[in-house]
């Protein structure tokens, strides 16, 4: 989580320096302090009173600035960073990151901090696929240093190619993944699927149920911030995908199955967060389905029940989401699928529905009391479902 992190934004003098003043204001608004230092050329393009007046910080912009306190700024700022993110990283401040050299305040508090640091490129396509440019990419991530690979699109030239600055949530993703590297999941393999599935009935048609994601989503950025290598295996939904994760898209039940089954070879534990359809149309039509006369009988069969029927040594997570008697059928559900945990939510409850940004569930445990918990962000339901994978991943060991 970004609460409190001490987070020092570099900003160097590339056109997209005015989205890192979104970042700047999210990243405030997630708790961070966020204290801004900006190259000469940066300035150029945005004065520094913006992000002093988004951070509350002032913003450093001159070594030889005379310090407020007895502190050397750039040692102060290396010292006190939890980390320290680039947005963007001009090809001319990943070459001087990559020579060692310390000719401003920024490449100075990279030398001398020993925090991590995460850099996010971007320029014109010409000078990021240059290969001197690519060299000193892979130099700065053999030392460690987080690339965000730029992003390909318009670029501010005009010309369509490399070298967009990734989106502000993708960084934001990235930046809590460095921050939780070596959290309690650290070395773990979390599988979570999420989403409902589509059950086509024919191309242009499909079953499906009011699952938003959310809490999959929600689960897989936790698991990702813990240190875990998180594998999200989902249906489409509208949400902005998840940084740093391995995202596999399907869309029906069988085809998360067999997801979840290759995925689960080499997993700790699977949280199948899903909303998977009980039943799919027998056949999909080939052609789309035509207006008749009369009315349109589908005829509908099981899909597997994947949580059932994978099998593996890893721990296993079932939500039971339910409308009436919630408990006794998400305990039927916890044994009788064989799980280790089922996360018991009253979808028809205030604030705990299908698209909600909260939850309100009850953890029920193979082994341990039931935990019920207090409505909360579906983010926090995430941290307390986690608790309990971290504690039976610690006591397997
Ligand atoms: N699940 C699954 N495969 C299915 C259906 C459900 O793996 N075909 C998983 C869900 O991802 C969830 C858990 O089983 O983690 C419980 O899902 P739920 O829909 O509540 O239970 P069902 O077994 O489908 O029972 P019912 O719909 O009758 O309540």
């Amino acid at each position: 989580m970004l609460k409190n992190k001490v987070i020092v934004l570099g900003i160097s003098g590339g056109i997209a320096a005015y989205k890192a003043a979104d970042l700047a204001s999210k990243l405030v608004q997630c708790g961070a302090v966020v204290k801004v230092v900006m190259t000469w050329e940066a300035t150029q393009l945005v004065q520094p009173l913006t992000f002093q007046a988004l951070t509350g910080n002032p913003v450093v912009t001159d070594m030889f600035e005379p310090a407020p306190l007895s502190a050397i700024t750039h040692v102060s700022l290396a010292d006190e960073a939890d980390i320290i993110a680039i947005v963007p990283a001009t090809a001319n401040i990943i070459s001087k990151m990559a020579a060692g050299i310390a000719d401003d305040i920024l490449t100075c508090t990279v030398l001398a901090t020993k925090a991590p640091i995460v850099i996010a490129p971007a320029m014109h396509n010409n000078m990021y696929i240059n290969p001197v440019t690519q060299d000193n990419i892979s130099k700065l991530k053999a030392r460690g240093f987080t690339v965000i690979p730029a992003a390909h699109g318009r670029l501010a030239s005009g010309s369509i190619g490399y070298g967009r600055l990734p989106e502000i949530t993708e960084i934001m993703g990235i930046i809590q993944q460095t921050l939780g590297k070596k959290g309690d999941l650290a070395g773990k393999r979390i599988v979570v699927t999420a989403g409902g599935t589509q059950e086509a009935i024919d191309p242009v048609r499909y079953i499906t149920n009011n699952s938003s994601g959310k809490m999959g989503y929600a689960v897989a950025e936790a698991a990702r911030d813990r240190g875990a290598t998180v594998t999200l295996i989902t249906t489409p939904t509208g949400l902005s995908p998840v940084a740093g994760v391995d995202v596999i898209n399907i869309r029906s039940a069988q085809q998360m199955k067999e997801a979840v089954v290759k995925a689960t070879v080499k997993t700790d534990a699977l949280l199948m967060v899903a909303a998977v359809a009980d039943y799919m149309p027998k056949t999909t039509a080939a052609q789309k389905i035509k207006k008749g006369a009369g009315g349109l009988t589908l005829e509908l069969v099981k899909t597997p029940d994947i949580l059932s029927e994978v099998k593996g040594k890893f721990i296993k997570v079932g939500f039971a989401a339910e409308t009436q008697d919630l408990i006794s059928n998400a305990q039927k559900k916890l044994t009788g699928k064989g799980l280790d945990i089922i996360v018991a939510n009253d979808v028809s409850a205030k604030g705990s529905g299908f698209g909600s940004e909260t939850n309100k569930v009850t953890i029920l445990k193979k082994d341990g009391k039931p935990e019920d918990l207090p409505l909360m962000s579906k983010r926090e339901v995430a941290e307390k479902i986690l608790d309990n994978v971290s504690k039976l991943l610690k006591g397997k060991k």
